[in-house]
């Protein structure tokens, strides 16, 4: 049977017979034997494999070079080599694919850029399959934490005719390019999703905890190291909770997500320590060990100007929160994460619960040091009067939107929810500092490759 490399160097015991598969990381030759490091992705670590002038297939050890994929039978050793706990002896070796010279993975150090480039031979790399498992882990994780708590896991649509931000900014979905919208494929117009809350609040005013997790959609024309096109969201709805009870949940499930890398990471933190972010295990820790941060936004606003600094976009209460608000609130005011809530009911979507100073909304987002906004939130509006006059405000098409005041008409309750950016969350527990080396094959404005 096939060991992988992460079973087989787990091994309490020696092995008298093994058999593995992998690609060769590294090769050094001597006259009596070679040595190949052998790397199959399951884990950071290679495995040593000596390959004896000799043995059946060791005529074709010459082109076993870097980037080759091999199969290998023989016993698991003891390594007499330092850090290194076993190696394998090979009893027979077989050549499965040579690599043409032009193979691009041949040097260390190449450049994130570069390796952007070659997003389908990146996860060879010990960063990208470090990225790449540490992403599985932690979706993993997500599920855990809603499980634990008994919410319901619902697969909102990805093709939908509502925009739940209202942003307008979503991609059309049509077989019918240039017709009228009642002769397209639904008989109207249809896009990709941009959220899939509103169609989680119909679940939550059912079955009330539940969350998606999902990819998600923004046709809007950012050119930022953490914007993507497609990205995936986490989105919990609770019935009968309101703000408080939304910031205590987000604020928990971070918390969760970080504790659960600093214990099942299985070395790949190791790597984004030394080559990413020196700081960035003493601020996972204090994360999982400190507090969150709370403020209202007319509080932050007050801070900001406060401080005296002189920021691109100049502060004053109104404003949308830019990325450099953000990072300063948190890493220089707070000194750590911070929720701000009770955002001015201008820059927020028609959704959010109306404060009764008439100004805000009951909003929240989660920020970070290092990253910014890594979640949004709010209590949504249940009062069918005000809901369908923020929606006039927002210049809806109400018709679309029946079945979204129906929950408003029937046995309404207060709820509340959150959206959390997978990809921001990757950035923050690895330190990566572009969303586009956190996501498989990245979509930005201008670039939909592989
Ligand atoms: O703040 P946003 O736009 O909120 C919503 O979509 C709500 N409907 C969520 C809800 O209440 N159920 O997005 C939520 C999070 C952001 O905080 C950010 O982490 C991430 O989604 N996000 C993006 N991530 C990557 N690329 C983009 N273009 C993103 N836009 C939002
Ligand atoms: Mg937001």
């Amino acid at each position: 049977m096939r060991l992988s490399v992460k079973n087989l160097l787990r091994s309490t015991v020696a092995q008298e017979f093994v058999e593995l598969s992998a690609w060769v990381r590294t090769k050094r030759d001597s006259k009596a034997f070679s040595f190949i490091e052998l790397n199959d992705g399951s884990c950071l670590k290679g495995i040593q494999v000596i390959i004896d002038a000799g043995i059946p297939g060791s005529e074709q050890v010459g082109k076993m070079v870097t980037g080759a994929s091999v199969k290998v039978k023989g016993c698991l050793v003891e390594s007499p080599g330092e850090g290194q706990s076993w190696e394998v002896r090979a009893s027979e070796v077989e050549l499965l694919g040579g690599v043409a010279e032009d193979f691009p993975l041949q040097k260390k150090g190449h450049t994130p850029e570069f390796l952007r480039s070659i997003a389908h031979l990146r996860p060879r790399t010990n960063l990208y399959g470090a990225v790449f498992r540490m992403r599985s882990r932690l979706a993993y994780a997500v599920h855990r934490f809603f499980n634990e708590r008994d919410f319901t896991y619902v697969h909102t649509p990805i093709i939908t005719a509502s925009d739940c931000e209202g942003a307008g900014e979503m991609f059309r979905v049509t077989t019918n390019e240039g017709g009228k919208a009642e002769d397209d494929f639904f008989g109207k117009k249809s896009y990709l999703t941009v959220s899939g809350q509103l169609e989680g609040e119909t679940f939550a005013c059912a079955l009330s905890n539940i969350y998606t997790f999902g990819p998600t959609f923004r046709a809007e024309n950012s050119h930022t190291t953490r914007h993507a096109s497609e990205f995936w969201m986490i989105e919990p709805e609770m019935a009968f909770c309101n703000l408080e009870g939304d910031m205590d949940l987000a604020e928990e499930f971070i918390q969760f997500l970080v504790r659960d890398v600093l214990e099942k990471n299985e070395g790949d933190l190791e790597v984004f320590q030394k080559f990413i972010d020196k700081g960035l295990r003493q601020r996972l820790e204090g994360l999982a060990s400190g507090g969150f941060e709370r403020m209202s936004y007319t509080e932050a606003v007050s801070r900001l100007v406060a401080s005296g600094r002189k920021f691109d976009y100049p502060v004053e209460w109104g404003m949308n929160l830019q990325s450099e608000h953000e990072r300063y609130l948190c890493e220089e005011v707070v000194k750590g994460p911070l929720t701000v809530y009770d955002y001015p009911k201008s820059i927020k979507p028609f959704y959010m619960r109306a404060n009764d100073d008439g100004k805000t909304v009951t909003a929240m987002d989660v920020l970070v040091p290092g990253v910014g906004e890594i979640i949004g939130g709010s209590q949504r509006e249940e009062r069918y009067d005000l809901l369908k006059a923020a929606m006039e405000q927002h210049e809806l098409n109400i018709e679309n939107y029946g079945w979204y005041l129906d929950l408003r008409k029937y046995g309404t309750v207060p709820h509340s929810g959150f959206g959390a950016g997978f990809e921001r969350l990757l950035m923050y527990v690895t330190g990566m500092q572009n969303i586009r080396d956190v996501i498989p094959f990245s979509r930005t404005p201008g670039s939909c490759n592989f």
